[in-house]
């Protein structure tokens, strides 16, 4: 039954970027969407050969891939990033702002370095590539930004990140504000899911963390936030923008 579900996104022939697409939620992302059809321009931060596999993945669905450097840390990385990417793909329909940087400190011992390169990652260098990208966005296209829970709930152990992901949301309300009715910009708040990132948080938790405090008893799938990213990119969803998608096996509830 898993493995069976498959939805018809309407995104056969488009083209779209994933920011951060050289690991996790990001290479399961550009998966999704070259199942469903579309051409994938990805971006890699220090896995350039995380992102040439995810781009032969892509390239398997026999669609088109491309794989480009940006850092998000570097306001001109981001910028040329995102230029460089749409003089390769072209126009864009679908943009997910997927990169992330958690690392999990103590409030008392987070330092300037580590707060500035957690703030540029999460939430100045997406806006700084939305500033090159949301105008490659065609008309009736779509922008994800990828949240976190903790937006919502706070993390005394990764406030930085927290705080971040939490301007993020804001960020997508303004930027949907901005870009209606033309395009529509939404945002996925996953709970920990078994990635790279997610398996270093799962290593501060105590080992029943998931039984006790998730709802459903379990960490998300990559793949399943994924399918969300892509259904919410896709015009299933075309009269959602400004919306955060919770998916946190009820550890916050509105
Ligand atoms: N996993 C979780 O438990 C969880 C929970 C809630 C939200 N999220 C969010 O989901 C998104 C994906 O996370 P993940 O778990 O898939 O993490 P991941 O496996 O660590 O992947 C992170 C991605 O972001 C890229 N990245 C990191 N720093 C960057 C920078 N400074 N500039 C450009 N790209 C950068 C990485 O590139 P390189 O590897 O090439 O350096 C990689 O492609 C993130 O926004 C994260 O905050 C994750």
């Amino acid at each position: 039954m898993a493995g069976a579900i498959r939805l018809n996104l309407e995104l056969g022939g488009c083209t779209a970027a994933v920011v951060g697409g050289s690991s996790g939620i990001g290479a399961a992302t550009a998966r999704v969407l070259a199942e469903e059809g579309c051409d994938v321009a990805l971006t890699y931060r220090r896995s350039a050969a995380g992102a040439e596999r995810t781009a032969e993945e892509v390239r398997a669905h026999g669609r088109r891939a491309w794989a480009l450097p940006l850092d998000l840390t570097r306001p001109e990385s981001a910028r040329a990033g995102g230029t460089a990417l749409a003089a390769e793909a072209g126009d864009l329909d679908v943009l997910v702002l997927n990169a992330g940087y958690n690392v999990v400190t103590p409030f008392e011992r987070i330092s300037v370095d580590e707060w500035r390169e957690v703030l540029e990652t999460n939430l100045s260098g997406a806006f700084f590539t939305l500033q090159a990208l949301a105008p490659r966005v065609r008309p009736g296209g779509a922008i994800v930004t990828v949240a976190s829970v903790a937006a919502q709930t706070g993390a005394p152990h990764h406030m930085h990140y927290a705080a971040a992901k939490a301007g993020l949301v804001n960020l997508t309300k303004s930027m949907a504000r901005e870009l209606g009715p033309q395009v529509r910009v939404n945002c996925v708040a996953p709970g920990i899911t078994l990635t790279p990132m997610g398996q270093d948080a799962i290593d501060t938790l105590p080992e029943d963390y998931a039984t006790t405090s998730l709802l459903l008893q379990r960490y998300a799938t990559p793949q399943r936030v994924a399918q969300l990213i892509a259904l919410v990119a896709s015009p299933v969803t075309e009269y959602m923008t400004g919306a955060t998608i919770d998916m946190n096996s009820g550890r916050f509830l509105r």
